[in-house]
């Protein structure tokens, strides 16, 4: 690819409507290199492959991270991204956690506008449901053998076009509370978006989708009383008098989405509330979610805990109040609604 970043126009040629949460490939990638001290200035590349020594700490020592966000064609036709500012904070929180080279906010932003103009045609057509995913990647690559943090970074960006995380898109799942399996501790780095966190949960994952369920609810390492997060997503519930509940908890990571419906759910007069929630409260509970960027809000349907369970959609279909905040957030990200809160960032051309 030339430096001079230009690139095909036509829609790409996709059943959009039919696509899953997997990998795609793309025109490009976008890679920043950290080496001496300084960030390199990007280049956009065709190849899907990265040459790195076999000793890199990202291998090794797990000196990675990642982040998720998404953009969207709206009903204008403008291309948006959703709260890339937010993700970039997150990267940077993350990237100090585990010692590695934080990527300036600036050159997050602008890899993910450059990313982005580069892949147009990949973003799917509005209204078809789905939406690209963007997945910005920060790994050590100076070799190491001895436990120490690299001095070369390198901060990779690619795009997939996406459809659902979880298969039917906006239909309650079935979860169940795991017990044996913890997926950060309480001082650890649950908090932050390194790649061993979701390493450490696929054994629960995969035990659960054997069972028949489509993910599992933690509950914090130290005690095991209360929730943390669900799936690959965090936790809400609304109770019976109608208040947005989600779990406060330092070893989950601070979900963007969630953050959105909390202020959403204050303006729609939820009272919106972050505290420690006792797993035995899930039995009082009127709805309950899981948010994310890929999961959006994904609701849940059922949570088998120990040998009871509750379920909160006999009917199989999503609660009012769950409908509700899943309609407003589409509606903002879509540009169906006004963007009051300045959450979409336009990438031009
Ligand atoms: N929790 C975990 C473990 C996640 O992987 C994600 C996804 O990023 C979330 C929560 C949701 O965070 P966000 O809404 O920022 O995507
Ligand atoms: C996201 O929602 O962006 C995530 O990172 C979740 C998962 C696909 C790892």
């Amino acid at each position: 690819m030339s430096n001079t970043e230009t690139h095909e126009t036509q829609k790409a040629n996709l059943n959009w409507s039919e696509l899953i949460f997997g990998y795609t490939k793309t025109d490009c990638n976008i890679r920043y290199t950290f080496s001496n001290g300084q960030w390199d200035d990007g280049v956009l590349t065709e190849d899907e492959n990265i040459p790195i020594h076999m000793a890199s700490t990202c291998l090794h020592y797990g000196q990675e991270c990642f982040e998720g966000l998404k953009a969207f064609e709206t009903k204008s036709g403008d291309v948006v991204v959703f709260r890339a500012d937010e993700n970039a904070k997150r990267m940077d929180y993350t990237a100090r956690k585990i010692l590695m080279a934080p990527p300036p906010i600036d050159m997050f932003l602008e890899a993910v506008d450059r990313v982005v103009q580069a892949n147009r045609r990949f973003v799917p057509p509005y209204g078809t449901g789905a939406s690209l995913y963007i997945r910005p990647l920060l790994i050590g690559i100076g070799p190491r053998v001895g436990v120490k943090p690299s001095d070369d970074y390198m901060l990779m960006v690619f795009v997939t076009p996406v459809g659902p995380y979880f298969k039917n898109g906006f239909k309650p799942v079935k979860m169940i509370v795991e017990e044996k399996v913890d997926r950060a501790a309480p001082l650890g780095v649950g908090d932050a978006k390194v790649g061993g966190n979701y390493a450490a949960s696929l054994r629960a994952g995969a035990a659960a989708r054997e069972k028949g369920y489509a993910d599992v609810v933690y509950l914090d390492a130290k005690e095991r009383k209360y929730i943390d997060e669900s799936g690959p997503a965090n936790f809400f519930a609304i109770t019976k008098d109608g208040q947005y509940l989600t779990p406060k908890s330092d070893s989950i990571l601070p979900s963007i989405t969630n953050k959105s419906l909390v202020t959403l759910a204050d303006e729609m007069g939820l009272r919106p509330e972050r505290r420690p929630i006792d797993i035995e409260e899930i039995f009082d509970f009127a709805e309950a979610g899981c948010c994310g960027t890929a999961a959006v809000i994904t609701p849940i349907g059922s949570i088998r805990y120990r040998e009871r369970e509750v379920v909160y959609s006999p009917d199989g279909e999503p609660g009012p109040i769950s409908t509700k905040l899943y309609n407003k957030l589409r509606a903002i990200q879509l540009g169906e609604e006004p963007d009051t809160h300045g959450w979409l960032r336009t990438i031009e051309g």
